[in-house]
């Protein structure tokens, strides 16, 4: 698997032009694509590119692999957004969020004109739900209400934790990792998630990746929009 994830990083690496404002994802894939940014760099064959990172760990990375970084303030429109997903539907849809960095995650992708999705085949389903839960980054004030409305439309929301703690995302707040099963109407869906107050964002990205990356054992499969 990892070999299939550093594939597809590798090839989202050859994509990025010079001058180009990219949004950097998060997770493990994302790793393979930002090393390979580096090497770039690094070896004179890329200039000119600055990074928006979707979270801190990203951050960290990208600074320690010398990839010039700015903030969405300072770049409101990004040329492209390079990320990964836990599932991938077959028009294209995706959860995201298992990492917990979906919140800015969504924001990045949403202020880029071009999103590329990294995958390896492991992630591509039918059907969003069938093997992963929805992330739904909530407010801590009143998580517990939050949960019971999740719980009316017909998840099941656990309350995502380490080291017996709830866990705090890069703004502090905590994830429900919410089980639908297969779901059937991933917009419906998406709609009855945004409606709650205290639900600040969910790991359903639908109608937004442009192109997939697959890593496969034999180099990469390209899905696109
Ligand atoms: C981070 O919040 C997530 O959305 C990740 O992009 C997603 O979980 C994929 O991560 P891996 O590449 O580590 O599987």
């Amino acid at each position: 698997m990892e070999q299939l994830k550093q594939k597809a990083g590798e090839e989202a690496a050859k994509r990025v032009v010079n001058g180009q404002r990219i949004g950097l994802g998060t997770g493990s894939t994302v790793r393979y694509f930002l090393k390979a940014l580096g090497r770039r760099l690094a070896e004179g064959d890329l200039s000119d590119i600055v990074g928006v990172p979707t979270s801190e760990r990203t951050e960290t990375l990208a600074r320690s692999l010398h990839i010039p970084l700015t903030t969405l303030e300072e770049a409101p429109m990004l040329d492209l957004c390079v990320d990964g997903a836990d599932e991938v539907d077959p028009q294209l849809n995706l959860i995201k969020g298992l990492g917990g960095a979906l919140l800015r995650e969504k924001i990045v992708a949403s202020a880029s004109r071009f999103f590329i999705v990294i995958v390896d085949r492991a992630k591509l389903v039918k059907k969003l739900g069938e093997d992963c839960p929805v992330p739904v980054e909530i407010l801590p004030f009143g998580w517990n209400i939050t949960a019971e409305q999740i719980k009316v439309i017909g998840g099941k929301p656990v309350l995502r934790t380490i080291n017996g703690s709830p866990y705090k995302t890069d703004q502090g707040n905590h994830i429900l990792d919410c089980h639908f099963g297969a779901i059937g109407n991933p917009r419906e869906l998406g709609r009855q998630l945004d409606s709650f107050p205290g639900a600040l964002g969910h790991g359903l990205f639908l109608g937004s990746a442009n192109e997939v990356i697959i890593g496969t054992p034999d180099g990469v499969d390209v899905l696109k929009r």
